[in-house]
């Protein structure tokens, strides 16, 4: 078979992992030929790809980025943008389409494939908030970044007995902040699926003061919110073309509320992309790996309109339409339990 594949959306460590597999498995086991899109949607608009054939793969599973380079283009804001990615897909004799990205990568994905185009998904995104799957490869790297972010301020903050605000990456769910917060002994943690008040914030923080524990980390979700507050805390900017504000800000402002209120020095840290560059973790490989592998092995069983998924310890395929448009929020058990910590 001639099958393409592209990655779409925000860069993901493990992006080089799923091609590789995608590739390999593609080439030696089904005899296929590998077209990669190059930058996501834009490439299939303009029909920019590469070959990718055995000699493209070695040694990329353990870089990040993706090879194939990504963008936010949404075929569906250009002009007879779906017909025009057809015809591309059909100009290069393709006979089937796999699409690595998150909700917005894979909503074009559906339309395609709504249209009769045969397309297979593989979920991508490190904020681990696409719904149908349960996990998305990538965010075990960031929250190891987290992490050892957070292991680092601590040994500063106790240095000067301060208060710590690192904000990490999650829009919609904190599932870094969460795990992160975990696995670093964060004192509070903030997600988007808590707006959160700031007097309690401060009451936690004077808290840990009145036991003799003169410093805190306090790990916040970028798409978190104060309570007594609409909207997410924003960089400006344009908004790209899935319709996205930059996020981005709220540990600044939350560092100054805070001393503001309990008179403690306060410092934020943005980690931002940082969260998203370098090696992906070995689980991360192994796991967008099976992605990969699963994927092609789709294409082949005549799985169309379905993405890869992830249930428990085992590599399945649910509907696209089951994965889109519905954020997975952090377990609110799972937030329970971290909060024991808080404090
Ligand atoms: O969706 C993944 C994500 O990393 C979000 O957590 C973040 O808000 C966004 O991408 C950043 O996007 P960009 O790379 O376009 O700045």
């Amino acid at each position: 078979m001639r099958v393409g594949i592209l990655t779409g959306g925000g860069d993901c460590p493990g992006l080089n992992a799923v091609i590789r597999a995608v590739v390999r498995k593609g080439t030696m086991f089904y005899g296929d030929s590998i077209l990669g899109f190059l930058e996501g949607w834009r490439g299939v608009l303009e029909n920019r790809h590469m070959q990718l054939d055995l000699d493209a793969i070695p040694g990329i599973i353990h870089r990040g980025g993706t090879i194939l380079r990504t963008s936010r283009t949404n075929v569906t804001k250009h002009e007879n943008g779906l017909e025009k990615a057809r015809q591309t897909l059909e100009a290069n004799k393709l006979d089937a389409l796999i699409a690595i990205g998150g909700d917005d990568t894979l909503g074009v994905a559906l339309k395609l494939s709504q249209a009769g185009v045969k397309v297979v998904g593989v979920p991508k995104t490190i904020d681990n908030d696409l719904a149908g799957t349960d996990f998305c490869f990538g965010f075990d790297t960031a929250v190891n970044i987290a992490t050892d972010a957070i292991d680092r301020l601590h040994t500063t903050a106790e240095a000067h007995n301060r208060v710590m605000i690192v904000e990490v990456m999650g829009r919609d769910a904190g599932w870094i902040a969460t795990y992160s917060g975990i696995a670093g002994g964060a004192d509070v943690i903030l997600v988007p699926e808590k707006p959160f008040d700031l007097e309690q914030v401060c009451d936690l923080l004077k808290r840990r003061h009145a036991r003799g524990k003169y410093f805190s980390i306090v790990v916040v979700a970028e798409g978190a919110r104060y309570a007594q507050q609409d909207d997410q805390t924003t960089v400006g900017g344009k908004l790209d073309e899935f319709g996205h504000v930059r996020l981005g800000g709220i540990g600044i402002s939350l560092a100054e509320a805070i001393e503001k209120r309990t008179g403690y020095e306060t410092r934020a840290v943005i980690l931002g992309h940082i969260q998203r560059g370098g090696s992906p973790t070995a689980f991360d490989r192994v796991l967008a790996t099976r992605y990969g592998v699963q994927a092609i092995d789709m294409v082949h069983q005549g799985e169309f309109g379905r993405m890869a998924s992830l249930q428990g310890q085992k590599l399945t395929s649910v509907p696209l339409t089951d994965a889109l448009g519905r954020n997975r929020k952090v377990d609110p058990e799972l937030y329970d339990m971290a909060s024991v910590f808080f404090g």
